[in-house]
């Protein structure tokens, strides 16, 4: 296949019309009788990727939707699409880039070697790995200080989108592993509160500031990155440091992007930037020298960890037999619940506190990615695309938005994660309370799977109108995953399965999951807008009644 072959429609395929009838048959069955006539289905729909146990037997399928769904991975061609991205060919079409955040994960001395494009993939990514462990060791250690000799404590990390989402989430993810004495803060809304919030406690003389930026052009970023230049150099000034700008920004602030030409226009020294290649695209980015932050704060070791737990990921999805194929068989599974069940959106149910910004991360992931009406030789799709991703821990989700899942008009499936061994195994008297939380996953995921009958209600003593409140229909589709432990090398795991998961649903709906032209018109606009939201009377005039109606209250109320 080559990345600008036309996109077959999955629409037009044989194992789409299957599907259709399938979805109709199976739709007289239900979870409850399915269970019953195969004792062993939990088994039979489980797989095990790397370290995750993914229990797909609560979804609406019978294994014989799993076959019809491989057919359409097979006449969609995914597989070939996988191979060509593993390879480094431009399936990016509409940015004629490749595709090789995999290639940040494979381990030192992978043979062969991966060129792409005339380039030693595999050696530029050991160098930037090498240089960001010598710099987190130098940090780490105290040997790299502030303009007046002091260690560092806090390191800011600015940046927005892939150049924050995924930083944050596993900073808070893996936060016990920290090192004593130095953590990490993040600045990413231009919403001036975040910049004054964020420094507001800080000493300048211990913090470093990572500027995170692919591009290096992004507004919030740079914005941020100059408010902090400022603070930064009053702060130091206040305290009575004769500062020389440049030592003092060379001291305090590291650069990480693909244009290092930019990083030096802003000040920042080259020999100071940690570079990283077009071919990551910004949500797939934290394995790149994005996650600098992640390897100073939580150490080069965990860092390390965490891009082979990606890795074993990549292999899974490179090499598993297709019926074994974990991230596989979970993006057919969405399309499945898409485009043949009506599912407009996805929950993320992360049974664990550390795993709290997991959905946000997600949601930048799979919905940048797949949120597209036209496929990647610019035709229109033939089908729903991109379902919106949601979510919060459990148990705090049971007590707000669950009634909706469970009892609701609409179908949402849900995935719910969790982990055998507790971070903080504490107990309540007797109970171990991790027991207690994980009870809550298995009852939620058991409710929502198989209801409770108007039988089963009235048997109850309940009668009358409340019969029909207390009643749940059961047949609300769940994946449950589980690990042995929230560990660097697990999490590494379940971002790449998702991933991965986002590239097969993309590849059978022919989209692009790797450009994000839908953010461009926003930032444009946000630039034209200037001298009207300044007070320009001509350019609000020149508005639409609604955006000067809303510019002119802004003008008029502001304090
Ligand atoms: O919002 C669009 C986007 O380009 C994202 O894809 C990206 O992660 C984010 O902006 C930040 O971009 P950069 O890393 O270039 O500052």
């Amino acid at each position: 296949m080559t990345a600008h072959d036309t996109p077959v429609d999955p629409t037009t395929t044989a194992a789409w019309a299957a599907l259709d009838a399938h979805e109709e048959e199976l739709a007289d069955g239900s979870l409850r009788e399915w269970f019953a006539q195969d004792p062993d289905r939990g088994r039979t729909l489980s797989r095990q990727a790397a370290d995750l146990l993914v229990d797909l037997s609560k979804n609406l399928i019978q294994p014989h939707t799993l076959e019809l769904l491989l057919q359409l991975a097979q006449e969609t061609r995914v597989l070939e699409r996988r191979d060509a991205m593993f390879a480094g060919e431009h399936i990016n079409t509409t940015e004629d880039r490749a595709v090789l955040h995999t290639a940040l994960r494979r381990p030192q001395g992978s043979a062969p070697s991966l060129q792409v494009d005339g380039q030693d993939v595999d050696a530029d990514v050991q160098e930037v790995l090498e240089r960001i462990t010598a710099f987190a060791q130098n940090v780490r250690s105290g040997e790299w200080t502030g303009a007046t000799g002091k260690r560092i404590e806090t390191v800011v990390n600015i940046g927005i989108g892939g150049s924050d989402l995924g930083p944050v989430m596993i900073y808070e993810a893996l936060k016990p592993l920290r090192a004593d004495g130095l953590e990490a803060r993040f600045i990413s809304n231009i919403d001036p509160t975040d910049a004054y919030t964020t420094t507001a406690d800080l000493d300048p003389e211990t913090t470093l500031v990572i500027v995170a930026s692919k591009t290096f052009t992004t507004l919030e970023t740079i914005t941020n990155a100059r408010l902090v230049r400022t603070w930064l150099l009053d702060g130091l000034r206040a305290r009575g440091v004769e500062v020389d700008e440049r030592e003092a920004v060379a001291k305090h602030f590291v650069a990480v992007s693909t244009a290092l030409d930019k990083v030096e226009e802003f000040g920042i020294d080259p020999a100071n930037a940690f570079g990283f290649w077009n071919w990551v695209g910004g949500r797939y980015s934290v394995g790149s020298a994005i996650g600098t932050v992640l390897a100073v704060v939580l150490g080069p070791e965990v860092f390390r960890e965490l891009l082979s737990g990606f890795h074993a990921m990549d292999e899974h999805f490179r090499t598993a037999e297709p019926d074994q194929n974990v991230p596989l068989l979970m993006g057919l599974l969405n399309v499945w619940n898409v485009n043949f069940l009506g599912a407009e959106t996805h929950a993320v149910l992360p049974y664990s506190q550390y795993l709290h910004r997991f959905p946000a991360y997600l949601q930048q992931l799979t919905m940048e990615s797949n949120g597209k009406s036209v496929r990647w030789d610019g035709t229109p799709v033939t089908t729903d695309t991109g379902e919106v991703f949601w979510g919060e821990p459990g148990t705090n989700g049971q007590h707000a938005f669950y009634q909706l899942i469970h009892q609701g008009t609409r179908v949402i499936p849900a995935d719910f994660i969790a982990f055998a061994t507790p971070t903080h195994p504490l107990r309540d008297g007797k109970v171990d309370v991790h027991e207690l939380f994980l009870a809550n996953f298995f009852a939620q995921t058991k409710a929502l799977a198989f209801g409770k009958t108007a039988e089963e209600v009235e048997a109850e003593g309940t009668t009358g109108a409340l019969v029909a409140a207390r009643t749940f229909s059961g047949d609300r589709p769940t994946t449950s995953i589980m690990a042995p432990a929230l560990t660097p090398a697990v999490l590494g795991q379940l971002i790449a399965l998702y991933e991965h998961i986002t590239f097969v649903q993309g590849a059978v709906w022919g989209i692009d999951s790797f450009d994000q032209w839908g953010v461009e018109l926003g930032k444009k606009l946000a630039n034209e807008l200037a001298p009207a939201v300044a007070g320009d009377e001509q350019a609000i005039a020149a508005e639409d009644s609604s955006t000067a109606g809303l510019i002119r209250y802004y003008r008029e109320h502001r304090a």
